[in-house]
């Protein structure tokens, strides 16, 4: 089979990894990659939202089977383009149609969604700028901190949490009135604050049948200690030492099953990940929210772990099948720490050569920014690199990590020391 894989991130360097060791699969094709994808599989210089360039691409390569990394190209509707194109129509694509991608893209259609198939999340209530006051009285009915969250996509930032009520009510006017996050903001999901410990669990579904895959750990913040501003992520632990059996017994009774069979009640054409964030709150497990694609870094974790040949995974997706495959995954734990460029999340500067990547033997290299300069492999990105170990606990894959890490180096150079540390 020929495959093209969609993003330039470190999942996508994952997904490519993986696609490439399955003797299902021909040619690769990454689209548009970084300098890491190049060394396995062909670039193509497309972007993923680019429908027009990646239909020319499907067709000039004879790809059997598209792989969609990142959220935007799916809220952006590109299954459902497929199915409409005559051209496409055969074509697999991995990842769920706009309706379906819309649980990610507006936190009150997934909070409506939860609410229709009883799937247990923080209480709520949604408001627009012309119900601003209805916003401030529901605001003095809840306990501080208050979670004000923007409905539409706002690049991870629209998220506020906020202890005082008259900030809140003034954050939540801005949001909606002043266009804090533009268009993201003029709806506005108010929501009780849950206190516990966050983690994520990944399924794959065809729309009927669905597999756990093994969860993750992801960590957020840029400083140590979980301080600081939020980042795509600086690193990832799977599987969760406190996500025990009985707590995913109920994880997958409670959530897992309903958000499933609520695919099929809605009509919702869903063939690919779900990412689900989730918070254990004295034992019994909530969603904050619903990703529509796999996480990262935790795929750089998650994936290393899956034993199965991930192309034959996604065929069963695609025809519908995936009741008759079974996970196997590797029973070590996996640890991913990323070195990010100095300065991120905010400004910082590109172009930097890293070196020392061929020092590494302990650990998976996953290139997340970097790209190719001649032949020396420069930064290209906030994150740089995440370095994927196996131990025996994350204790042992974290120092395996840290110690890969430390061989290869980039001007400006910046990882979390202390991964894990809220698990001990
Ligand atoms: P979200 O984009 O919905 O995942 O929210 C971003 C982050 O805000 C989450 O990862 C949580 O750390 C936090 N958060 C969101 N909603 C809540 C809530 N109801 N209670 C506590 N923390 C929350
Ligand atoms: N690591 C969090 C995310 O992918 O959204």
């Amino acid at each position: 089979m020929n495959i093209l894989v969609l993003g330039s991130g470190g999942r996508e360097h994952t997904f490519t990894w993986k696609i490439a060791q399955s003797k299902l699969t021909d040619n690769l094709f990454v689209a548009p990659g970084n300098a890491g994808t190049a060394r396995i599989a062909t670039n193509v210089a497309v972007a993923p939202d680019d429908f027009e360039a990646v239909k020319k691409l499907v067709i000039e390569k004879q790809i059997d089977m598209v792989v969609v990394g990142p959220e935007d190209p799916l809220v952006k509707g590109i299954y459902d383009y497929f199915r409409d194109e005559e051209e496409l129509k055969e074509v697999m694509v991995i990842g769920p149609s706009k309706t379906g991608a819309i649980l990610e893209g507006s936190k009150e259609y997934a909070k409506e969604f939860m609410s229709r198939h009883n799937i247990p999340t923080a209480a709520y209530q949604s408001f627009t700028a012309d119900s601003l006051e209805a916003g401030y009285a529901f605001l003095e009915t809840l306990k501080a901190p208050y979670v004000l969250k923007a409905d539409g996509l706002a690049a991870g930032k629209g998220v506020l949490i906020i202890d005082d009520l008259n900030i809140a009510k003034q954050e939540l006017k801005k949001m909606l009135v002043d266009a804090k996050f533009g268009d993201a903001s003029a709806k506005v999901v108010i929501e009780e604050i849950l206190s516990g410990i966050e983690l994520s669990v990944f399924v794959l579904t065809d729309g009927s049948d669905y597999m756990i895959l093994p969860t993750a750990k992801d960590y957020k913040r840029i400083g140590e200690g979980d301080t600081g501003l939020n980042t795509g992520g600086m690193g990832a632990i799977s599987p969760v030492p406190f996500a025990d059996s009985d707590f995913m017994r109920k994880v997958e009774e409670r959530i897992v099953k309903p958000t499933v069979e609520g695919f099929a009640k809605d009509n919702i054409d869903y063939k690919g990940f779900v990412f689900i964030g989730l918070i254990k709150v004295a034992g019994e497990p909530y969603v904050i929210e619903y990703n529509v694609r796999m996480g990262d870094p935790e795929t750089e974790v998650v994936i290393p772990r899956v034993k199965n040949d991930m192309v034959d995974l996604f065929l069963a997706v695609a025809n519908g099948t995936l009741n008759q495959k079974t996970l196997e995954t590797d029973p070590r734990t996996a640890t991913t720490v990323m070195a990010v460029s100095g300065g991120y999340p905010e400004a910082y500067e590109k172009g930097k050569e890293i070196v020392g990547l061929d020092k590494v033997t302990d650990s998976i290299v996953f290139h997340a920014g970097t790209s190719q300069d001649g032949d020396k492999v420069v930064t290209s990105g906030g994150r740089v690199i995440a370095f994927t170990s196996f131990g025996d606990n994350y204790r042992s894959a974290l120092k395996t990590s840290y110690s890969s890490l430390n061989k290869v180096c980039f001007d400006g150079i910046y990882y979390r020391k202390d991964l894990g540390f809220d698990l001990e």
